[in-house]
């Protein structure tokens, strides 16, 4: 039996058939069982020595087994790694990375500055009562500051925010009395304009909000130094320039010195050597007794920018409309998606 067995196994050519040799000899059914079954008609002196040889059988084919499939296992794995050769000489396939647009990057940017500044960030609705964009804004119906951003209005009550300042006194609103409120608004606007080189009939703004005890001008001041030296650099210098909003008072203008000549006069100051970042001043007492705060106990600032300004003076983009026509001759020279 063992060497029929064993030249039988020679003859095995794939795992499938070693492992239909091994049921045929070592199984449960196969042809050494039933030698060992026969050994109960057997005598009793010659049990043990038909057992013995029966068990060194089992083991020789077990070990022989083991061997082959040993063997047949390798020769399998030749097989398959020759298949599977990989072809290190084909070129390799291009991977596109996408870009942030340059509008979102500065946002961003202002974003993690304020943020840094223990702000959080806030938002609100494009489509505005006319009670939020402007009313509560400290500009009734009849004003005529309202001239100063035209207007698309969809009812008499209900139109395109024209800044993101409605925040602030939705924010007041539903704070209220929740202090310190410190919050940063992004969001698109809109206004009455004919789309040019550096109007656009919608654009970003980034609003800013602080209301607490004894927030006071200065305070405005320092953070926006420190605004502008985060954003252009630690050696930035600032100007603020008196003016009016009705919803601040005293209401100013924040320029920067102008970050490529430094002051001495260029094309992209005008030959100022400042350019204007932004609108701000401290919140106006009506806007803060309109939602139920003591403005007599209470104070803040309020700071407003456009975000497109600010991307075309760090970009040097010349045209606004150059960020809404996703050309991708200008996103690909911001294609670090950092
Ligand atoms: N909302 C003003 C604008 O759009 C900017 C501004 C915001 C001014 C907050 C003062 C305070 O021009």
């Amino acid at each position: 039996l063992q060497m029929q067995a064993l030249a039988a196994l020679e003859e095995v050519q794939g795992l499938e058939e070693l492992e239909a040799w091994r049921v045929g000899y070592l199984g449960k059914k196969g042809e050494l069982s039933s030698v060992l079954r026969a050994m109960g008609t057997l005598d009793a002196t010659e049990r043990p020595l038909v057992g013995q040889i029966a068990n060194d059988v089992r083991i020789n084919l077990e070990q022989a087994h083991k061997k082959q499939k040993e063997a047949l296992q390798m020769v399998a794995l030749q097989k398959r790694e020759a298949q599977e050769k990989i072809d290190i000489t084909l070129p390799g396939r291009m991977q596109w990375l996408g870009a942030a647009h340059p509008l979102h990057k500065v946002i961003r940017r202002i974003e993690d500055i304020f943020l840094g500044f223990g702000f959080t960030i806030a938002e609100g609705p494009e489509v505005e009562l006319d009670y939020y964009n402007f009313e509560a804004l400290n500009l009734p119906k009849d004003h005529p500051a309202r001239d100063m951003q035209d207007t698309f209005y969809i009812t008499e009550e209900i139109l395109m925010r024209t800044h993101t300042s409605p925040v602030q006194a939705r924010t007041l609103q539903a704070r209220y009395p929740e202090l310190p409120i410190r919050i940063i608004v992004p969001g698109r606007v809109y206004r009455r304009d004919d789309d040019d080189a550096t109007h656009s009939h919608a654009f970003m703004q980034i609003e800013g909000l602080v209301v607490d005890r004894g927030v006071r001008m200065s305070d405005l001041k320092g953070m926006l130094l420190e605004f502008a030296r985060e954003m252009f650099g630690q050696n930035q210098e600032i100007r603020l320039r008196p003016s009016f909003f009705p919803f601040t008072e005293p209401s100013a203008e924040l320029d920067i010195l102008c970050i490529y000549c430094g002051g001495s006069g260029c094309r992209t100051c005008k030959h100022t050597g400042f350019i204007e970042i932004l609108g701000c001043g401290m919140v106006h007492p009506n806007v803060l007794e309109m939602q139920g705060y003591d403005a007599r106990e209470l104070s803040g600032f309020a700071f407003g920018m456009g975000v497109e300004r600010i991307a075309m003076l760090m970009y040097r983009v010349e045209d606004i409309r150059q960020f809404y026509q996703n050309d991708v001759r200008l996103l690909e020279q911001f294609s670090t998606l950092a």
